[in-house]
């Protein structure tokens, strides 16, 4: 029974992609297609990884799947309507881009939807948890980067992001639904990498997310590293936000490219942070870095790394190689 609903559910999602999909080209699909212009995604991309338009209309999609047999119950079960308060049904998303979330087998389980410019209401919108749309476990893009020639996956924050990564040639980018990372994405990403680069917008709520994301990742069996974008600023001088979408249709590639080489390890990004958080030319910050630099290098699983990144620390703060060592092993003797 759950067996059939499960079924029913992705193929109500499948249609509906192709209902979406076959909008945006007609001539009520022209705002979403202005806009997939806008944004730079060319129409090969576009049609790639499936995007579409909601219709402007409170049952467009409705009467459609209506029409293929699908009763009203089983399209709020699949996600794609919503009953209102007066026992009407109507379309979850409308006058939206569309953009199908694909499992790794290649089937549509559900969508993220941007609003247009000019319009009031949630930015982005999803569909809600059902039979077959678990955030906690969908990889957005998967079913494209398993088969990556690159060395590594990069997480980023945006399907936006992913779409025009792919586009600029980066076919290793994938994204969660939001950022919320659990540690069954984890499980899931490292059956498909060895690697994972952490390439979150650059602004204070990536930053955090990096840091919550590097959290769950401890118990991951991948090799994590961080890519920062360089900040960018206004003509005032004010940092400007600045995500991976941002970046490589200002810069290039080729810029994104370098800025992936040259990502750091996780243990030398988390010491840069730590860094960054305290003033080294002040003695009180300079021990104020070496509480938490201590903290960080106990918490390294291997005596090699604990070597490497204890030194680097005590180096950074002008401290011995061996007082920093002495620290660490009172801190995990403390853990014991
Ligand atoms: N997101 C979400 N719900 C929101 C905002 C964001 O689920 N209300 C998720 C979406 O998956 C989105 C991602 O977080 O793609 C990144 O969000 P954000 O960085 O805020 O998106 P922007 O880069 O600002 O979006 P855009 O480039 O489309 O303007
Ligand atoms: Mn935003
Ligand atoms: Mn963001
Ligand atoms: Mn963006
Ligand atoms: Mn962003």
């Amino acid at each position: 029974e759950s067996r059939k609903k499960r079924a029913r559910a992705l193929a109500a999602n499948r249609d509906a992609a192709r209902f979406y999909h076959e909008y945006l080209k007609s001539p009520g699909g022209a705002r979403v297609r202005d806009y997939i212009a806008q944004r730079q995604i060319t129409p090969r991309t576009a049609t790639r990884f499936g995007l579409g338009a909601a219709p402007d209309q409170w049952d467009g999609l409705i009467r459609a799947l209506s029409e293929q047999g699908y009763t009203k119950l089983e399209l709020i079960e699949a996600g794609l309507a919503v009953a209102g308060k007066n026992g009407g049904v109507y379309d979850k998303f409308r006058s939206r881009l569309m953009l199908p979330v694909i499992d790794v087998r290649g089937e549509v389980t559900g969508f993220t939807s941007r609003i247009l410019p000019g319009e009031e209401g949630a930015k982005y919108l999803n569909t809600p948890e059902t039979a077959v749309f678990k955030k906690g476990r969908l990889i957005y893009a998967l079913n494209f980067a398993k088969s990556t020639k690159r060395p590594n996956l990069v997480l980023v924050e945006g399907n936006i992001d992913v779409i025009t990564l792919h586009q600029a040639g980066f076919d290793n980018v994938v994204a969660t639904m939001g950022t919320a990372l659990t540690e069954e994405h984890a499980r899931i990403l490292a059956r498909y990498t060895r690697e994972l680069v952490l390439c979150y917008d650059n602004d204070p709520a990536g930053k955090k997310s990096t840091d919550r994301v590097l959290g769950i990742l401890r118990n991951a069996d991948l090799n994590v590293r961080v890519l920062q974008l360089p900040n960018a600023y206004d003509a005032a001088g004010n940092p400007l936000k600045q995500d991976p979408d941002d970046f490589v249709k200002k810069f290039g590639p080729a810029a994104f490219e370098k800025c992936l080489s040259g990502s750091a390890g996780q243990n030398d990004y988390k010491l840069d942070t730590l860094q960054q958080r305290h003033d080294l030319s002040d003695e009180e910050g300079r021990l104020a870095f070496l509480r938490e630099a201590v903290e960080t290098v106990a918490s390294l699983r291997s005596p090699i790394e604990r070597e490497i990144y204890g030194n680097k620390a005590a180096a950074a703060a002008g401290v011995s190689a061996e007082a920093m060592a002495q620290e660490v092993k009172r801190e995990l003797a403390r853990r014991m």
